[in-house]
Parts: C-alpha cells; structure tokens; sequence
C-alpha cells in the first residue's frame, strides 16, 4: 500500500519526453534530488517559510504541521517531501491517492505510524471520499473513528493515533475540497523556475552523474526545459546520448542544440503536443475559445494531460489563456509558430490579451 521507493507507484507513464516515465528515470530521479534545504535551487518563499515552520516546531518539540504542496509535474514536490522527513528527523512513508482504494487502507497506514513521522500522499486530490473523511479525525485530532456494528447498535470507536505529519502533494489545488484544505497549516505553491536556477540544477545533475558539460551547453538546456526542474534532468539525459554518438567527451552548446532539434523541442521548449494544440486551436477553432475535452479530442490526447503538463507552461508564457468560455491562443502563440491573424483572429485576441 506504501512503498519506500517511488518507482513502484509513479502513475503517470509512457515514453515522452515531457511527461514522466517509467525505468531509468525514476532510478536516477531520485539520485538526482538534492537532500537538503540549501541544496534545493529556487523556490525561495517557499524555503524561508519552511525553515521558519519547521525550526520552531523543533524548538517546541512538536511535529510539523500538515503541509501541502501545490504546483506543475516535475518542480520539486517528491523532493521537497523528503527534504522535511528528513530535516524533521522522521520517517518517511510514500503512498498516492489512487493507491489507497478502501479506508481501511488508509487506516492501516495510520496506525503504523509514530511519532514525528511524515507520511506524504501524492495526487491527493484523487483521494475518495470515504478514505478522505478518515484523514479529517487523523489529521485534526490525530484520531481514527472507526464504526463498528450495524443500524440501532452500531457505535463509533475512537483510536488515538502517534503525532504525524501529512504531507499532501496535488497539480491540482483547485479540486482540492475546503475540509480537507483547511486541515493544512501550510501551504506551499511551488512555481516554474528560472533559466538561471535551472541552469544550475543542470550544472548541478551533470556533477552527481559524471556528465562533462560547457556552461553555455547548460545554459541551452535550461532554457528549453518549460521552467521544471525535472525536464532540464531528462533533457541533460538526452542530450549527453547525442554528444557520446557524436564522440565528444564535453556536452558542448552545439551538441545540445543538435540534440534537442532531433528530439524537435524548439527555442522555447515547446515539442510537437504543444504546436499541434496551438495550431488546432488556429485552424480547427479559428481562435475561438475552445473546451479542454474537445481540444484533447482533437488533437488525440488526454485532457487531464494537457491540464497537468502542456498547459501550464503555455499559459506562463502568455501563449494561451484560459477564460470562462474556453481556452484561447492569444497573439504570442500565433507568432510563435509564424502564423499571421486575420481580422477576426485579431479582434478575437485583443478580447483577452492585455497587452
Ligand atoms: N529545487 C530543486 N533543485 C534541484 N533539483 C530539483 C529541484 N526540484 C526538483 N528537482 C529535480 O527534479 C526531479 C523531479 O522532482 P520531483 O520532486 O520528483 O517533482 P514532483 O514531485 O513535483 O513531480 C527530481 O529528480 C529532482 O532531482
Ligand atoms: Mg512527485
């Protein structure tokens, strides 16, 4: 039901760059992950709040409080998890929402924990529901009700649980019901990184991997990793394959550049899914608001798929928006991919681009 090693319950898989993927990855994935604060580039809010939480839980000897992270695949939730487990100096147990099917599961798991623990639950807002309200007591009072019996007879019984810590890790705050947000204390929205601090996780990967790498090849990685820590690693990957074919013994800026027009990701980090969604939405829908569903319809993918990992990035880069009507491609993306907007096109853009 819970696993120490990740690889047996990333649920997200095929064989695309962008998204996750089985195997190799998730092996080097988590030698890749930095083991402490200080080695977690960017995201510095999130860091300052965490080491103000977190040193004055220790100094009143108390667990930490309940913790949820928010943000897009791939910026850093698994790893800042362990990052609290261990700063805090408990165990850490990895479970996902899909994988806990009854409450008695979920029952299970919090009663095996002790005290200082952390117990950190992927995808929680897939969680259901009668599993979500045994996390309210345990969350709340550290207590599982449990009812044991039938109709007249039926009674609730009270089991205390150890003092934990829950972390809850989600892409998707908004699906997220108000009990169970309110049951967080803190609250942590990871956001896309930086060329720059990608570029130094990049540097900083191709240390922990033996990869010799030009700053500027570094450089040309971070940029085209859609600001997600977890891309530039895969991208690196990548691009190191070309430069060995090619017998470079340095990854070097041209061999990058090479690389990734092969792996056809473009100057933004944009790869195939993300044009044919943008040009759908130019020629098939005229640059008119379209749905999520018919979108993925079209250009055969799945729609929670575009949610998670296509349409965050295209969004931050002002390509797209989202509006009650539907998405819309507004005029960075048209000239991104060199298209010219026709009258209607026009007006229908300056209906929601701000500038
Ligand atoms: N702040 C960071 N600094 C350095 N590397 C990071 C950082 N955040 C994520 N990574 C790298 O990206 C990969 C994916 O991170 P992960 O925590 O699994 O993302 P998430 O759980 O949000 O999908 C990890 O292997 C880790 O090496
Ligand atoms: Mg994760």
């Amino acid at each position: 039901m819970f696993f120490d090693d990740e690889e047996e319950f990333e649920t997200d898989g095929d064989d695309r760059l962008i998204k996750s993927t089985k195997g190799e990855y998730d092996y080097e994935e988590n030698v890749l992950r930095p083991k402490t604060l200080e080695a977690y580039v960017g995201q510095s809010k999130v860091k300052e709040n965490l080491k103000v939480y977190m040193s004055a839980a220790k100094a009143r000897g108390e667990v930490l409080e309940h913790v949820l992270l928010y943000g897009a695949p791939g910026l850093g939730k698994t790893t800042l998890a362990h990052i609290i487990s261990s700063e805090m100096g408990g165990n850490l147990k990895l479970t996902s929402a899909p994988a806990i099917e009854r409450s008695g599961d979920l029952a299970a798991i919090l009663t095996n924990l002790n005290e200082g623990d952390v117990l950190f639950i992927d995808e929680i807002h897939r969680l259901n529901h009668s599993v979500e309200e045994i996390l309210y007591s345990a969350m709340e009072d550290y207590a599982l009700d449990i009812i044991v019996g039938k109709g007249p007879s039926a009674r609730n019984i009270r089991f205390s649980l150890k003092k934990f810590t829950l972390i809850g890790a989600t892409t998707r705050a908004g699906m997220i019901a108000n009990p169970l947000r309110d049951r967080f204390g803190i609250l942590c929205r990871l956001e896309m990184y930086t060329p720059d601090e990608l570029k130094e996780i990049v540097i900083r990967s191709a240390k922990t991997l033996g990869i010799a790498i030009d700053e500027a090849a570094a450089a040309e990685i971070a940029r085209r990793s859609r600001g997600t820590p977890r891309i530039a690693n895969r991208l690196l990957k990548r691009v190191r394959d070309f430069s060995t074919i090619n017998g470079n013994s340095t990854v070097t800026v041209d061999d990058a550049k090479f690389a990734l027009g092969k792996m056809e990701i473009d100057d933004l980090g944009l790869d195939e899914v993300d044009r044919s969604l943008l040009r759908a939405m130019i020629e098939k829908f005229d640059g008119k608001p379209v749905g999520l569903e018919t979108l993925a319809a079209t250009i055969n993918e799945d729609a929670g798929t575009i949610e998670d990992v296509y349409e965050p990035y295209l969004l931050q880069l002002g390509f797209i928006a989202r509006t009650p009507r539907g998405r819309v491609i507004l005029r960075g993306g048209y000239e991104h991919l060199g298209y010219t907007m026709n009258e209607k096109q026009r007006e229908q853009v300056s209906m929601f681009d701000k500038d």
